[in-house]
């Protein structure tokens, strides 16, 4: 009876899940980077307005070795907003990060990545962003003027005359807007805005004659131009200056290394974020709950933690230097 109730007992421990042991692995780590950059395509490919977003560092690493070829990654990545409009074909490691004067934004995402035979796969994905605050931009840019929503008044103002002017400059397409990317104030009189345009099928002089239905191309024949413009109001003369500078880019890339990877589609929400300061990376996926125990998870994590040893003498031991932290990872930007 006592042999059947312990065999019992195996076979119950058997069927029942155990979350797996995940251990805290190196932020730093070469492979962890890998796999955050991979999940970091992944984001991109899948944030489909405002800005492309550049790893600043892995706060948290985790991974679950089932064998040799088969690695399951659970990582914290720290984001950072770029200069690149999401439709820009310009690879996200040649764009440049929007300075804290800009008042960056941060991106901040919970990924699950398995890897598989050397492929990549993106399990769950997590993200939220949000503003610098005023406390961090303030003190490296204490005359730096803060963000306005998308859809001030002023700023849709803005925009909308910069458009006229480049339409009316020397290129024979006729471009459509596209989407606000950004507006600020740069004083009572003066607006910075950033925005996306797009090739409309009609050239300046079928838009003039106001005869043909003009719309924007889409898909494969989709052309599009990231703008910086300034404004300024001489309330005086009641006139306004526009200093508007596009740079159309090239096609779209074609996003074929996607096809390789097994995706879980990420469902992007309000796409459009009109009552906002900055276009919010806020996607998630399919993202297990269930499966591990995060009490598991959580006694792993500890082990992770630098070591505080004491001596006989009550003073503290200077720190090892080899058990330096595994994580956060160092900072690539700020
Ligand atoms: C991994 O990718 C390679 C090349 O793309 C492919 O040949 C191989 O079958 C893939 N392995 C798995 C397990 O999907
Ligand atoms: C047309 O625009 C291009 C690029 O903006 C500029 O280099 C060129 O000088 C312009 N041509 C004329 C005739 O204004
Ligand atoms: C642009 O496309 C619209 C809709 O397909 C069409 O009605 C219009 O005639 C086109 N304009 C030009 C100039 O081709
Ligand atoms: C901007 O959007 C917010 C939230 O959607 C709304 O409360 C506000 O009235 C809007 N402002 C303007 C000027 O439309």
């Amino acid at each position: 009876m006592i042999l059947k109730l312990s065999s019992f007992l195996v076979l119950l421990l058997q069927c029942t899940a155990l979350p797996p042991l995940y251990r805290v692995i190196d932020c730093d780590d070469p492979q962890t980077h890998e796999a955050a950059l991979f999940a970091l395509q992944h984001i991109n490919w899948n944030h489909n307005h405002g800005y492309k977003y550049a790893l600043n560092r892995v706060e948290e690493a985790k991974a679950y070795t089932q064998n040799q070829d088969h690695v399951i990654y659970i990582l914290e990545l720290d984001l950072l907003e770029t200069k690149c409009p999401s439709v820009s074909p310009t690879p996200v490691d040649q764009c440049i990060v929007r300075p804290r004067n800009e008042q960056a934004v941060e991106g901040d995402c919970d990924v699950k990545i398995q890897k598989l035979h050397g492929n990549y796969t993106v399990l769950g994905v997590r993200c939220k962003s949000e503003l610098d605050s005023a406390e961090n931009v303030f003190p490296a840019c204490p005359l730096c003027h803060f963000l306005a929503p998308l859809n001030d008044t002023n700023v849709i103002h803005a925009v909308d005359v910069s458009l006229v002017n480049f339409n009316a400059g020397n290129n024979t397409v006729f471009y459509h807007l596209h989407e606000i990317g950004r507006g600020q104030f740069q004083d009572a009189n003066s607006v910075r805005v950033e925005f996306v345009i797009v090739a409309s099928n009609c050239s300046i002089e079928e838009a003039n004659s106001g005869l043909s239905a003009c719309v924007a191309n889409t898909g494969a024949d989709a052309q599009y131009g990231g703008c910086v413009s300034t404004v300024v109001t001489n309330p005086a003369l009641q006139e306004e200056t526009v200093n508007v500078q596009c740079n159309i880019y090239g096609p779209q890339p074609a996003q074929d290394q996607q096809a390789t990877v097994q995706d879980v589609p990420v469902v992007p929400q309000q796409p459009k974020v009109h009552g906002h300061y900055h276009h919010s990376l806020y996607h998630s996926s399919l993202w297990p709950h269930s499966s591990e125990s995060s009490s598991a998870e959580h006694h792993q994590k500890a082990i992770g933690k630098p070591v505080v040893r004491r001596s006989l003498t009550g003073e503290p031991v200077p720190p090892n230097t080899l058990q330096r932290p595994l994580c956060p990872g160092r900072k690539l930007f700020f």
